[in-house]
């Protein structure tokens, strides 16, 4: 899978994409990360990406034709037609795992960051769909897209080992398994004692007792 990220701060995205699963998942060559700088589509010698709103107000847009030429340049890189370009927006629709599980199944994501007060308007007819992480507003949209990048990366095969694999988190129904408490040792700490069954050796119990203290979202 090959994720490309446009964006005018492709340093923020550094230390998520260099530590852990996600830098893992590059190594094993499971997923290919791509960020792309919105201002080397800037117009002009100051390579100018924003403007101000026609009808007036405050703050400035991002203007439509570098992000359209940042958008055609990220698909004319890809091979096969299994992409989708996803504009990061508080006006979005909400993003889920569910969500989450549909991107993980594409060859190529494409993600906008937004800045500013917004984007001309215009910009969202090159664009699949529109993904909010949450009903609050942020200064751009990279930590939406490291949020979306890192819940995509471990749903791909080969990612996340063994039994840890993303299948187990999901019913066939479209929900999502969130697993039950997890204890380790000590047995007792600060008087909290680990539930007993854990220690039964008992498998069938603790399937049962685990299964009964996941929730379904
Ligand atoms: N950009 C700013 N706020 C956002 C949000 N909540 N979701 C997605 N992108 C955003």
């Amino acid at each position: 899978m090959k994720i490309q990220v446009i964006t005018l701060f492709p340093e923020m995205f550094e230390g998520v994409l260099g530590s852990s699963m996600l830098w893992k998942a590059q190594d094993k060559k499971l997923v290919e990360y791509k960020l792309i700088n919105l201002r080397d589509f800037g117009l002009g010698p100051r390579k100018i990406v924003d403007d101000t709103p026609y009808g007036g107000g405050d703050g400035m847009l991002l203007k439509p034709e570098p992000l359209v030429a940042a958008i055609e340049a990220a698909k004319s890189s890809v091979v096969g037609n299994k992409s989708s370009v996803i504009l990061m927006t508080p006006r979005g629709k909400k993003y889920t795992q569910a969500k989450a599980r549909e991107f993980a199944k594409l060859e190529n994501l494409i993600l906008i960051c937004g800045r500013y007060e917004g984007y001309d308007e215009r910009i969202t007819k090159f664009v699949d769909e529109q993904i909010s992480i949450g009903d609050y507003v942020l200064t751009g949209g990279e930590l939406p897209a490291m949020i979306l990048l890192d819940s995509v990366t471990r749903l791909v095969p080969g990612v996340l080992g063994g039994d840890t694999s993303a299948e187990k988190e999901s019913f066939s129904d479209g929900s999502s398994i969130l697993e039950h408490p997890h204890y380790t040792r000590p047995e007792v700490f600060r008087g909290m004692k680990v539930p007993g069954v854990l220690l039964s050796g008992n498998h069938a119990a603790i399937e049962t007792w685990r299964k009964q203290n996941s929730k379904k979202s």
